[in-house]
């Protein structure tokens, strides 16, 4: 069944840049690769890039006072300032790299966390997030006595907003809340809930790995205090991430980690920290990935996040129909048009491994199990679901082979 014809972007064309992308295994079967939203793969540019740098342009950076070293830091100096356009941060020293999401958070948790929660106070997360933006905020509480609190979801998979007003109080410090699930798909309302969170004189940390690489980011027009995301998810090197930050935040946070770079003087005594961004990028930083993530960044401007974001709803409007009619598809997140390119779902009487063992067989790649969000899992009755997620190289064609071998499946089963 076909509800879409045609897509904005010309994946076909885009699809000779990614050389892991004509991959074939199991002997004849193309690799259909729908596992975007654990990673996503790299352009022939972002390599190049890395392999240019490498050998010719690499060395430490803030420290040499050599041709190379001051080459390396221009080129790592550039990546930052195309990191605070990409999600129009007003200034570069407000951009952070760190090694990943998972650290940019930990970052915010530790340094401002520490600083600034006592015991009583309340910090609110949702019943929707990955493991990430939970769990350093329970070792938050676990340190200081605070509690953690959840916007519960609806039936539907959005956050319940009323809900939300009422767990707003004068304790609450602080609301942590992704942009988009990494289960549902689910694209939440950033704007607002900053807005209803700064009414009640709380801070907001966006966990934006799923949407800063797929849609038109804006961390001013959110409001936003902090926002954190990584770079494999967007063409970029693992071992890179953001920690976007208001600078008069970061400015009062103490460092998270000690080490060179972030200091300004040391004595015998004691030392004293430098000015962001340095304050918190101790020790060597992620150099070579983080002028990768850069040469990402350019990759995905150059296509266009508007039309990044429609190629992919569309795709996942495709496949949603093309699911309804196998039948006993449990779809799990909103419709379509409430979401980002994600599709979690449970294939009735078949266990997610067993679904994505047997897609596997057809070429097709998704991640089957909790997806890093166990209390999500468990308040939508399900111990595992399945996910295919999409990024702009994927095409009408890869759906329709999800599809079959969904329906594959099921006949699998069936004869059992
Ligand atoms: N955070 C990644 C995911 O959701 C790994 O799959």
């Amino acid at each position: 069944m076909s509800i879409v014809e045609t897509l904005p972007l010309d994946a076909e064309t885009l699809r000779e840049d990614f050389p892991i992308l004509s991959t074939v295994i199991h002997g004849d079967r193309p690799l259909v690769y729908l596992d975007n939203a654990a990673t996503t793969q790299r352009p022939r540019q972002v390599i190049e890039k890395l392999v240019e740098v490498y050998e010719r342009q690499y060395a430490n950076v803030h420290r040499g006072i050599h041709w190379l070293s001051d080459h390396s830091t221009d080129l790592f100096e550039e990546a930052r300032e195309k990191v605070r356009s990409f999600i129009n941060a007003g200034s570069a020293p407000e951009v952070i790299f760190t090694t990943g999401c998972t650290m940019a958070i930990n970052l915010v948790a530790r340094s401002w966390g520490d600083a600034n929660v006592r015991a009583g106070d309340e910090i609110i997360i949702t019943e929707m997030e990955h493991h990430s933006n939970s769990v350093p905020w329970h070792q938050l509480a676990e340190r200081t006595g605070a509690v953690v609190r959840h916007i519960p979801i609806t039936e539907e998979g959005l956050l319940d907003l009323d809900a939300f007003d009422e767990l707003l109080n004068e304790r609450t410090r602080i609301v942590a809340v992704g942009a988009v699930s990494n289960v549902l798909g689910t694209i939440n309302p950033i704007g607002e809930i900053v807005r209803r969170a700064h009414d009640a004189g709380a801070l907001v940390l966006v966990d934006a790995a799923q949407s800063v690489p797929h849609d038109k980011s804006d961390v001013q027009a959110w409001g936003a205090d902090f926002v954190a995301f990584s770079g494999h998810k967007m063409l970029g090197p693992s071992g890179v991430g953001v920690l976007y930050g208001r600078l008069d935040l970061l400015e009062a946070m103490p460092p998270f980690l000690g080490g060179g770079s972030m200091i300004r003087r040391v004595t015998l005594e004691g030392f004293e920290p430098a000015d962001p961004p340095a304050k918190f990028e101790a020790g060597t930083p992620p150099i070579v990935p983080a002028i990768g993530l850069g040469a990402g960044i350019d990759y995905l401007e150059a296509i266009g996040l508007e039309k990044i974001h429609q190629h992919e709803q569309l795709l996942a409007a495709q496949a949603h129909a093309a699911m309804e009619q196998i039948g006993g598809v449990r779809f799990l997140g909103p419709a379509p048009d409430k979401k980002a390119g994600i599709i979690s779902f449970t294939l009735e009487g078949i266990h997610a491994h067993d679904v994505a063992q047997i897609l596997d067989r057809h070429g097709v790649a998704i991640r089957a199990g909790h997806h890093c969000a166990m209390p999500l899992h468990k308040r939508l009755g399900v111990v595992a679901s399945n996910r295919a997620s999409f990024y702009f190289y994927n095409t009408l064609d890869e759906v329709e082979i999800l599809a079959e071998a969904l329906q594959d499946a099921k006949r699998i089963f069936r004869r059992r």
